[in-house]
């Protein structure tokens, strides 16, 4: 089964947007929201909260992304946005920007395999969404990917998201590729790559 999903592009693909895009393109499987990022209060900026409100999300399978690497942020997060009828969450663990990477979140979360596997494992067992999660194949070098998959593995994705190249992506995209497609046999997670596809097709059908 092909799905398609509609990237979130934070500052882009925002509730005007997407609507537009909904309206005038429909077709989208999913439509992923910009990333929700915890603060210390515990609440949503104006912006996640336009973002998320049911109103501005009516009709369309939306699905909000939290990026963060503390276990209580996530679930308190997923908490609220199932307070507003959401039924998956997506996890950033590609957002390849130094602030986020510096702390450990997004793509920098990639760096850390065990301490990530013990935040996968908690936040499945306590978490009531479904989560899928976007990913990086790694943060530097795309062997990386060997660690990370079997982590993945071990879980009841919703979907996996592939950004097909690592944090430093402009380097070796081919060879990336060539590590992601050693990988498929042994994954047993529904997948999905996001960008690139054409170069991705290219590759795989030469
Ligand atoms: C301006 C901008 C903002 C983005 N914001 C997000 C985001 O909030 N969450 C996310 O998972 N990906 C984000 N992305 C990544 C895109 O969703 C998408 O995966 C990527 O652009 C596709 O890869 P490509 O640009 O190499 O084709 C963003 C990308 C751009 C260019």
């Amino acid at each position: 089964m092909n799905l398609y999903l509609a990237p979130p592009l934070e500052g882009i693909t925002g509730h005007i947007y997407r609507n537009a895009l909904h309206q005038c393109f429909d077709g989208f499987d999913k439509y992923f929201i910009p990333f929700i990022s915890p603060n210390q209060k515990g609440h949503f900026s104006t912006r996640e909260k336009k973002d998320v409100m049911p109103e501005h999300n009516q009709g369309m399978y939306a699905v909000p992304q939290i990026l963060t690497n503390n276990v209580e942020d996530f679930l308190c997060t997923a908490q609220k946005l199932g307070d507003y009828g959401y039924k998956e969450v997506n996890l950033n663990l590609g957002c390849p920007s130094r602030t986020v990477v510096t702390k450990g979140r997004g793509a920098g979360f990639l760096d850390e395999p065990q301490k990530l596997d013990r935040f996968l494992d908690a936040v499945f067992e306590k978490c009531n969404l479904e989560i899928s999660i976007k990913t990086r194949i790694g943060m530097e070098d795309p062997e990386e990917f060997e660690t990370i998959l079997p982590i993945y593995n071990k879980y009841p994705l919703k979907e996996l998201i592939i950004h097909r190249v690592c944090r430093r992506s402009s380097i070796r995209t081919h060879q990336s590729l060539i590590h992601m497609h050693g990988q498929w046999n042994i994954a047993n997670i529904r997948f999905a790559i996001m960008g690139g596809i054409s170069v991705l097709w290219r590759t795989w059908n030469s």
